[in-house]
């Protein structure tokens, strides 16, 4: 089957140009197609741009265990309708992600259920370097070095320097300082009042343990993703002067929410790391553009309306994302604060490159037909019934943005339109398991 997108304007590795872009199975053939040439399906995409489907390297998709949350069907369409092609999941659902069978089962169950392209971390214990030291069929290892949701925790300095020492897939860590959160926790025990979860949650613990986790992996010269940066002082005194060991991510959340957003949102803007303030949101964004930071990740994360509405500290931490995080940057294009290219690095090639993926996050012959096609003058306003995430709400409900993603692509095949207000989808076919160069 042969698709060709015509007279898009293609974001390509090294320019924008509108061009036609010729779609043959599952892989781009061609680019700048000679005239004549004949396709199944042609699509008139003047006025859109076509960008490399988004690869999100930070997802939560509760799948075995937490359905009532989100599953991998829900979830993957809010993927699809978010222009995200390729995720890579975490290992915090029940059971947590740590043997080779559970990696693979969660593949198994994946393959029958997900409308876009799936990978799984393996998850660390302090028990459990064996399997990862030859873990295969994954991105890499996620340590939780803080706890978060679930009880995946490696905090013992002797537990992680083996890891570090003796595994070779890149690890990517939530760093939030345990005994800095255990200590400030004791302090705020009384507290009913959420905006103390940033209190809890401090800059300081945030930078222990990113500089902690930075220190192992310059000592063992071992690749290391520092996951949700949320501080500015993470990127000054540990992502300024990085080794060639160490990328990071930043979230949406941690870039457009701060403190002063928890009288409006209250605990839907809870999560870990926490919100902080208005003054880290603008170290963060000028990070990103200076290189400091290398991608943006969602860290979806939801729970559901009545799990949020319970009272702090009991409320769980974390909020979805996956649907509206393409949008949320293609509004900051709009307003004059990136370019569209710059996003394509840091939302498609750049999480490629990190997580070695094979044939993903450019628009290049011979790479995969992973492909959204985006309005940049589309202004539309985001609400919470309208979310495919089975959770049913977005901590941006009512928010107007201008760029949505009205088409996409996985592997070839077309699985989501945007049809005016509506969004169509196609699970005919299924996405496929990411292959990785390691
Ligand atoms: O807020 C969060 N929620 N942060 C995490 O690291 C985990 C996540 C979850 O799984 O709920």
């Amino acid at each position: 089957m042969k698709t060709l997108i015509k007279n898009a304007t293609v974001v390509l590795p090294d320019n924008v140009v509108q061009t036609s872009v010729l779609i043959d199975g599952t892989q781009i053939a061609d680019i700048d197609v000679a005239v004549g040439v004949e396709a199944d399906i042609e699509i008139d995409a003047t006025g859109k741009h076509l960008l490399p489907g988004v690869i999100d390297d930070q997802v939560h998709f509760r799948e075995p265990g937490l359905t009532h949350k989100e599953d991998l069907k829900h979830a993957s369409r809010a993927c699809a309708k978010g222009g995200v092609t390729s995720f890579l999941e975490m290992p915090n659902t029940i059971p947590n992600t740590i043997t080779q069978a559970e990696l693979d089962a969660k593949l198994k169950l994946a393959s029958t259920r997900s409308l876009v392209n799936y990978g799984f971390y393996i998850g660390a214990t302090p028990e459990n370097v064996d399997t990862l030291k030859h873990a295969t069929r994954t991105p890499g290892i996620k340590i939780f070095i803080g706890s978060s949701t679930g009880n995946l925790l490696v905090d013992e300095q002797s537990a992680l320097e083996k890891i570090f020492r003796d595994t070779t897939l890149t690890i990517c860590a939530h760093c939030e300082d345990e005994s800095t959160v255990r200590a400030n926790a004791e302090k705020y025990a009384d507290s009913t009042n959420v905006a103390d979860h940033s209190n809890v949650r401090d800059h300081k613990a945030a930078l222990i343990a990113t500089q902690r986790a930075i220190a192992l992996a310059n000592e063992y010269e071992h690749p290391f993703h520092v996951l949700h940066v949320s501080t500015g002082i993470e990127v000054e005194q540990a992502l300024k002067s990085r080794s060639k060991w160490i990328t990071s991510e930043v979230c949406p959340h941690h870039l457009f929410f701060s403190v002063d957003d928890y009288e409006r949102l209250g605990s839907l803007v809870k999560m870990n790391p926490s919100v902080k303030n208005t003054q880290d949101n603008k170290q963060l964004w000028q990070a990103l553009l200076d290189g400091h930071i290398d991608i943006i990740a969602t860290d979806h994360a939801p729970h559901t309306m009545d799990e949020k509405r319970k009272p702090y500290p009991e409320c769980p931490s974390g909020l979805p994302a996956v649907e509206n995080s393409l949008a949320l940057l293609l509004n900051q294009v709009h307003q004059g604060n990136c370019t569209l290219s710059q996003v394509v690095s840091w939302m498609c090639s750049g999480p490629a490159k990190i997580w070695d993926i094979k044939n993903k996050g450019q628009i290049k012959v011979g790479f995969d037909a992973d492909l959204t096609l985006v309005d940049l003058n589309l202004t539309q306003t985001i609400r919470n019934e309208d979310q495919e995430t089975k959770c049913g709400w977005s901590p941006w409900d009512n928010e107007s943005l201008t760029g949505w993603p009205v088409a996409t692509w996985v592997m070839g095949h077309q699985v989501f339109s945007r049809e005016s207000e509506r969004s169509k989808f196609n699970d005919q076919e299924l996405g496929k398991e990411i292959q990785f160069d390691h």
